[in-house]
């Protein structure tokens, strides 16, 4: 994946992988776009138990992540959500709650073919959701309320 644009909060890259930082919801965007795919990364969350916040995966979306889909692994909260940004307003499209730790890594994946979106956390299926809000557009990352770091960033067919 290529040619990323910090939008919002501090994005670095080292050897380890990419680490997004940000208290409010940051995003960094790939210039490479996609309309059906699979788009997988490692994600870790740092912080002490209790503290922490997200890091998602975003999809289909715009130059400013002013629009768009994203996928996140939530540590603070114990949930898996997809959402939607449409005009900068972010929409809960679904929830779900499981066990997530900081400090610990989680494969988190999303499956879209056409108006069908599907999120797996270690491979297990979180959502299965039909919406057609949003056909094509930008890979990026967010990472919300925390330091988190993004490993083996990597899109499919
Ligand atoms: C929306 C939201 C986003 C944030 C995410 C954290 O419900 O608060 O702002 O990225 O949830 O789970």
């Amino acid at each position: 994946m290529s040619s990323w644009k910090a939008v919002s909060g501090t994005w670095e890259d080292s050897l380890e992988g990419k680490t997004g930082a940000s208290t409010e919801d940051a995003f960094t965007i790939s210039g490479q776009t996609a309309e059906n795919f699979l788009y997988e990364a490692d994600i870790k969350v740092s912080g002490d138990e209790g503290e922490g916040g997200a890091g998602s995966l975003v999809f289909r979306a715009d130059h400013q992540a002013k629009n768009g889909y994203f996928a996140n692994i939530d540590a603070l909260h114990d949930v898996v959500k997809l959402m939607k940004i449409e005009d900068g307003n972010i929409i809960v499209l679904a929830e779900k709650t499981i066990s997530l730790d900081t400090d610990q890594t989680y494969q988190l994946k999303v499956d879209a073919f056409d108006e069908n979106i599907k999120v797996y956390v270690d491979d297990e299926l979180m959502h299965d959701i039909n919406d057609g809000t949003f056909t094509n557009g930008h890979f990026g990352l967010n990472v919300w309320n925390s330091s988190t770091l993004f490993q083996n960033v990597n899109k499919g067919e």
